[in-house]
């Protein structure tokens, strides 16, 4: 197998957050699955909110441009994702509008299309942030990103991470170890084409 390069990352930069948890859990994962994980925290990558006149002005901020060369050189990513109303994070939404923005000479989407890409979420809620996962799909995927089937939503995530911050209840360890393994293989095909 060829080994795939991934970028694993939460659409949450709050402290504590259940979904940083759970893209920790996952990176072991990708590891032990045999590929090569950058983890990202987009804490470290602040930005502004997408602003068309602030662009034709400024320009891409200084963290998109470092976001999307990190992105280009991956194969893929797992994204673990808050649910907000029933939808993505703002923070989520935000990086991909600035990452989705051309740079001159570069190739259209280049941080997106054909690259590959696992869904997680979790959420206190009984959900685990399912409804959200929905909109990310959509959105990725209108912008070429080829989404594995498999996806996770961890419901009651406040209870489910044991002490050494790994999935307690080996079942749901096994749902979430499925998606890894997805996109792995999905991205490990790609580099061999
Ligand atoms: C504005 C807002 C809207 C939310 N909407 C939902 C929701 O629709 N479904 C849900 O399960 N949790 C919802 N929550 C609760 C989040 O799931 C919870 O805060 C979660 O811990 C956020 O993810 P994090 O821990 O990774 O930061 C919402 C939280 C906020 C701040």
């Amino acid at each position: 197998m060829t080994t795939p390069k991934l970028v694993v990352f939460a659409g949450s930069a709050r402290k504590g957050s259940w979904n940083r948890k759970l893209a920790q859990v996952a990176s072991s994962m990708a590891r032990d699955a045999g590929a090569a994980v950058t983890p990202l925290d987009l804490a470290d990558y602040p930005m502004p909110i997408m602003d068309e006149d602030a662009e034709a002005a400024d320009g891409l901020p200084g963290n998109a441009l470092k976001l999307k060369d990190l992105f280009k050189a991956h194969d893929g990513y797992i994204i673990a994702c808050p649910e907000y109303n029933s939808s993505i994070t703002p923070l989520l939404k935000n990086t991909i509008d600035w990452l989705s923005r051309p740079r001159e000479g570069e190739a259209v989407l280049a941080c997106f299309r054909g690259k590959v890409c696992g869904l997680l979420a979790a959420s206190p809620g009984a959900l685990g942030g399912l409804r959200g996962l929905v909109h990310v799909r959509a959105i990725l995927g209108n912008i070429g990103v080829h989404l594995v089937p498999e996806q996770f939503a961890l419901s009651a995530a406040h209870e489910a991470f044991g002490p050494d911050g790994s999935l307690a209840d080996p079942k749901r360890a096994a749902m979430a170890r499925a998606v890894v393994a997805s996109v792995v293989r999905a991205a490990s095909r790609l580099r061999e084409d």
